[in-house]
């Protein structure tokens, strides 16, 4: 375990020499960033790495050996654009929470040893705490963690390292206000039906969910109830929070999430944005291999009309059943559009969906792309070709529709993705809903079909097509990506904020970090 430039694959040097835009000399903070290693937490919090690091700040990335290799071409990048950007490996100790070897893959992990992944990962406390101090660097001390919300020891961390620590989540404010405001206001107290919706209480406008839909951090999961208690502890007690999201998208929710917890909220987003500045491999590998060869796609894409085709993906932990990517494909097919779907997990279907896949390709062929396995999600999103987006709304895909101004079809599966659906048609007026009203766990063995063909088809047509309804829900899109990129350019207040965060954080001549939020 190391903390190493990857870039190079050996140690790396100290920041001083690694040629930050502002000039090694010249760091004053260095942000430890603690992600948990799920793509939809990952992928942001390196994104948000990277732009402090664009901003003049040191950032040191945590990883576990098997998401190394996927987020190295981002930090190779970094690396050659100057940025001062680092890699700390640490293995977790599977064997100590009997798990078994590979099991740092998420995908790996047994469905009923979650428990035994949490506690491996915050066995990573004593090996990193000793890790960031064997390698403190004078002139660089770590000044700021910032951890996923999902890892409360953090708290623990940070403060044998008497260093501030901020709170990321990869979700918009809207979904952490409703979120903690039906359970500050015990909502569900007394509610048998976890389907019955229940109004959350103390915003402006109405908005109804149910428990099911919105239970809370950890709070629907056996053997998690204690943890869940202790990442509200560990957030009650953070010094800041800090989110994937843009203050103009939703300032009522912004202020009023950093009013209820009393704390400031830094909102640093679209994240993905960050690509822009990127090269078309770079974006293309963010986060995974892609399946598909970058120029490949945008070839196919560049043979389409503007705006005329429709990109389908459930991100990166949904799996649909067998019965169910018979249905989406039939209703993808009957709408007529132009469509990119990315099919996850292909080969772990039967034979019959093989087969459909398969002849479905040959009746659609240069209509049709099936990519199987991961797609260079941003690179598409951002073509001109495509006109809209059918997601599961998990927020990372909901903030990189918003920042390429597409309309998008909701269709939410399990976690923030309901109350994300919510924001996106009923607050931002960006949204068709599928009408899915119940969670589906993320392998989808709960129900066969959710979605009939015939509203897939309904939905692609209507947010394609739709009329002025849809002429309108387009125009909100492109309005709404307008002030996304503003947000992140110079004057901007994600732009603001990552400068804000630099300032904060940084150390005094005498060592001390100057201010905390
Ligand atoms: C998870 C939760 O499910 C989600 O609700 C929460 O908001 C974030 O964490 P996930 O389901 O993977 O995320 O969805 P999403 O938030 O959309 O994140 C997926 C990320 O992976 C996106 O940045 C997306 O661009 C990227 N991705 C996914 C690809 O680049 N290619 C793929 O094929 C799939």
């Amino acid at each position: 375990m190391a903390i190493q430039d990857l870039a190079n694959g050996q140690a790396a040097a100290p920041a001083s020499d690694a040629g930050g835009r502002s000039g090694g000399d010249d760091i004053k903070a260095h942000f430890v960033f603690i992600p948990i290693m799920f793509q939809g937490h990952l992928i942001p919090a390196v994104d948000t790495a990277l732009l402090l690091a664009t901003h003049g700040a040191l950032a040191t990335v945590v990883v576990t050996p098997s998401y190394t290799s996927r987020i190295r071409p981002t930090i190779d990048f970094a690396h050659t654009s100057g940025l001062p950007v680092r890699l700390l490996e640490l293995p977790l100790d599977l064997a100590a929470e009997g798990l078994p070897a590979g099991a740092d893959d998420v995908d790996k992990v047994p469905p009923d040893l979650w428990t035994n992944y949490f506690r491996a990962l915050a066995r990573l406390r004593t090996p990193l705490e000793r890790q960031l101090l064997a390698d403190a660097d004078v002139a660089h001390p770590v000044t700021c963690v910032v951890a996923d919300f999902c890892h409360p020891w953090a708290k623990e961390l940070a403060a044998s390292l008497r260093v501030p620590r901020l709170c990321f989540f990869s979700m918009c404010a809207f979904c952490l206000l409703c979120q903690h405001n039906v359970e500050r206001f015990g909502s569900y107290d007394g509610v048998a039906d976890a389907n019955e919706l229940v109004v959350v209480p103390g915003l402006e406008r109405r908005v109804e969910v149910s428990r099911a839909q919105a239970p809370g951090f950890f709070r629907d999961m056996p053997g998690f109830e204690k943890f869940g208690d202790e990442v509200e502890q560990a957030l009650v007690e953070a010094d800041g929070i800090v989110t994937n999201s843009f203050l103009e998208m939703e300032p009522e929710f912004v202020a009023g999430y950093a009013g209820a917890r009393r704390m400031k909220v830094w909102t640093v987003g679209p994240v993905s944005l960050f690509h822009h500045r990127t090269t078309t491999t770079t974006s293309a590998s963010r986060g995974n291999t892609a399946a598909i060869d970058a120029d490949e796609c945008l070839m196919w894409l560049d043979d389409k009309e503007p705006s005329s085709v429709v990109y389908v993906s459930f991100g990166s932990l949904a799996q649909a059943n067998s019965k169910q990517v018979i249905e989406l494909g039939l209703g993808l097919e009957a709408s007529g559009h132009p469509f990119i779907w990315v099919v996850k997990n292909a080969h772990q279907h039967g034979q019959d969906v093989i087969e459909f896949l398969h002849e479905l390709e040959g009746r659609v062929a240069g209509r049709g792309m099936l990519i199987r396995g991961w797609a260079p999600q941003v690179m598409i999103l951002s073509h001109v070709a495509v006109g809209s987006f059918v997601t599961h709304c998990g927020w990372n895909s909901t903030m990189e529709a918003v920042a390429a101004g597409l309309p998008v079809v909701t269709w939410p599966h399990f976690a923030d993705q309901f109350l994300n659906a919510k924001l996106a048609v009923e607050v931002l007026g960006i949204g068709v809903d599928v009408g899915v009203t119940e969670p589906v766990m993320y392998r989808m063995d709960l129900k066969e079909i959710v979605v009939g063909r015939e509203v897939v088809e309904k939905a692609v047509r209507s947010v394609m097509d739709g009329g002025e309804e849809g002429e309108e829900r387009r125009r909100r899109a492109r309005v709404l990506a307008a002030k996304a990129r503003d947000a992140v350019e110079e004057g901007g207040s994600s732009y603001g904020n990552l400068l804000d965060l630099v300032k904060r954080f940084e150390v005094d001549t005498a060592g001390c970090v100057v201010a905390t939020a």
